[in-house]
C-alpha cells in the first residue's frame, strides 16, 4: 500500500502489518490478557454522541489550546512510547520532526531510541520526558536531571507499569529487548525484507537513556521483565511528591483512572494528569479512560490539567474527549502504525489527517475554539 493510499488508521495499521515481521507488529498492536480494555477504549467513544450546532459562521476554525503550560497549534500530542527506532530507522526523530511541523509536542520514554539531548537540541516543540521509576535510585536522579539540564517542558511519570502485563502475543512470538533474532525471528526477516534492510543499514539499535546504567550484556529482557525486574514497585504518594518538588515544574501523572488518586495528585502539586490505561496494555479489565474521564474532570478539572489518552483513532474521538473536559488528547498507536510503515512522511501524513478532520468536525459541530466544546454537544445514549 502507498502512504497517499492511507487515509485513517485501520489503513496504516495494515500497511505497518505488512512491512513489520510478525513479533513487532504485535508488540506494538497487542495488548493485556484477552485484550478487552483495548477494544473498549476505542468502542467506549461509541456510547455517546455529538450534537451539532448550525448556523454559527465557522470560517476560521482554531484548534490551539494550552497544556502544561505550553500552547499548542493541535489538542493531540505523540505520547511518549518505547523502541521506535526499532518500528523504523528515523524513530523519535521522524515523530519529533512530525510533531514539530504540526506545533504540538511530543514525548520521549525512558525506553526511547533516541537521547532526550538530542532531540531538545534539534526541536523547539514542548517535548516531555516519560520517566519510569527504577529500582536504581542514582538512574532516577540522573534521569531527572538530563531532562532538567535540557529544559524539558514537562515530566511525565508513568504510574500503571510497576509490573508488566501479561501481554500474551509476546509470549508467543519472543519479543525481547535489545531486538535480537531467534531462528523464527529469522524467518520473520526474510519474509520482511524491506523491514530488515532499513533495520540492518542503520545505527545500532540503543536506549541511550538507560545504557550508561543498565547492562543488557549479551543477553535480553522482555517487556514484562524490564517492568517487573528494574522498576520499583514499592513507589508510593510520598516518593512522587518529592520528585514533584525536586523538578519543580510542570509535572504531570501519567496513568491515573480514580478519582481518589486525580485528589491526591492535586494535592502533591502536579500540574496535569493523564487518564489512561495505557492502551490496555498493562491491566486488562480496566475501564477505558473516556468513560472515566468525566468523573476526574468534575473532581479536580480545576486544580490542574485533565489530559486523556487510549483509543483515539478521529478527530470525533478527540473532540468527545475535550467535550467532557479534556485538555488535550495523547496519540499512541495513531502514530506508531504511520511511523513503521513510512516514517516521518507517515507521522506527517496521520497527523495532517488528524487536523484536518478536526477542522473539518469542528466547523460541523459550529465551533470556531476548543473552548466553544462542552457538555452541552454531547449525549450518552
Ligand atoms: C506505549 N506506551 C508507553 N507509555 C509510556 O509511558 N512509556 C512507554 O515507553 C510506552 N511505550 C509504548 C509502546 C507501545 C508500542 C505502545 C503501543 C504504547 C503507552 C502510550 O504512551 C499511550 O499511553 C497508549 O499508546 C495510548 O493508547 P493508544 O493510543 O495506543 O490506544
Ligand atoms: C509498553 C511500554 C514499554 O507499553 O510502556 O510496551
Amino acid at each position: 500500500m502507498t502512504l497517499s493510499k492511507c487515509f485513517n488508521f485501520q489503513d496504516f495499521r495494515q500497511a505497518a502489518r505488512r512491512r513489520l515481521p510478525g513479533p513487532i507488529f504485535n508488540y506494538i498492536d497487542g495488548a493485556a490478557d484477552d485484550e478487552t480494555t483495548y477494544r473498549r477504549n476505542t468502542s467506549a467513544f461509541e456510547s455517546c454522541d455529538l450534537v451539532p450546532r448550525i448556523l454559527r459562521g465557522v470560517e476560521d476554525v482554531d484548534l490551539s489550546v494550552t497544556v502544561l503550560g505550553q500552547k499548542l497549534d493541535l489538542p493531540v500530542y505523540c505520547s511518549p512510547t518505547a523502541l521506535q527506532r526499532l518500528f523504523h530507522h528515523e524513530g523519535e526523530r521522524g515523530v519529533a520532526a512530525a510533531a514539530e511541523t504540526y506545533g504540538t509536542m511530543f514525548g520521549v520514554s525512558s525506553l526511547g531510541t533516541a537521547s532526550i539531548e538530542e532531540i531538545a537540541k534539534k526541536h523547539s516543540n514542548p517535548q516531555v520526558y516519560q520517566f519510569y521509576f527504577h529500582k536504581d535510585r542514582g538512574l532516577n536522579s540522573a534521569m531527572m536531571q538530563r531532562a532538567k539540564e535540557n529544559g524539558i517542558a514537562a515530566m511525565m511519570l508513568t504510574v500503571d507499569s510497576i509490573t508488566g502485563g501479561n501481554r500474551e502475543r509476546d509470549l508467543r512470538t519472543g519479543f525481547a529487548i535489545p531486538f535480537r533474532l531467534n531462528l523464527r525471528g529469522i524467518t520473520e526477516f526474510a519474509m520482511k525484507p524491506a523491514w530488515a534492510l532499513n533495520y540492518f543499514t542503520h545505527e545500532k539499535f540503543s536506549l541511550p537513556q538507560l545504557d550508561e546504567h543498565i547492562d543488557f550484556g549479551s543477553g535480553t529482557a522482555s517487556i514484562g521483565q524490564y517492568f517487573t525486574e528494574m522498576l520499583d514497585p514499592s513507589l508510593n504518594w510520598d516518593d512522587v511528591a518529592r520528585m514533584v518538588a525536586e523538578w519543580d515544574g510542570q509535572f504531570c501523572l501519567k496513568g491515573v483512572m480514580s478519582v481518589e488518586d486525580a485528589k491526591r495528585a492535586a494535592e502533591i502539586g502536579c500540574t496535569g494528569i493523564v487518564v489512561s490505561n495505557h492502551g490496555g496494555r498493562q491491566l486488562d479489565g480496566s475501564r477505558s479512560s473516556f468513560d472515566q474521564l468525566a468523573e476526574i474532570v468534575d473532581a479536580v478539572g480545576d486544580k490542574l490539567d485533565v489530559i486523556m489518552d487510549s483509543g483515539v483513532t478521529r478527530g470525533t474521538h478527540v473532540l468527545k474527549a475535550l467535550s467532557l473536559g479534556a485538555k488535550a488528547v495523547g496519540l499512541g498507536r495513531y502514530y506508531l502504525f504511520p511511523l513503521a510503515a513510512y516514517g516521518r512522511a507517515g507521522v506527517e501524513r496521520a497527523l495532517g489527517q488528524m487536523k484536518a478532520e478536526l477542522v473539518r468536525d469542528m466547523r460541523l459541530m459550529g465551533c470556531r475554539e476548543i473552548g466553544e466544546l462542552s457538555r452541552a454537544n454531547l449525549r450518552f445514549r
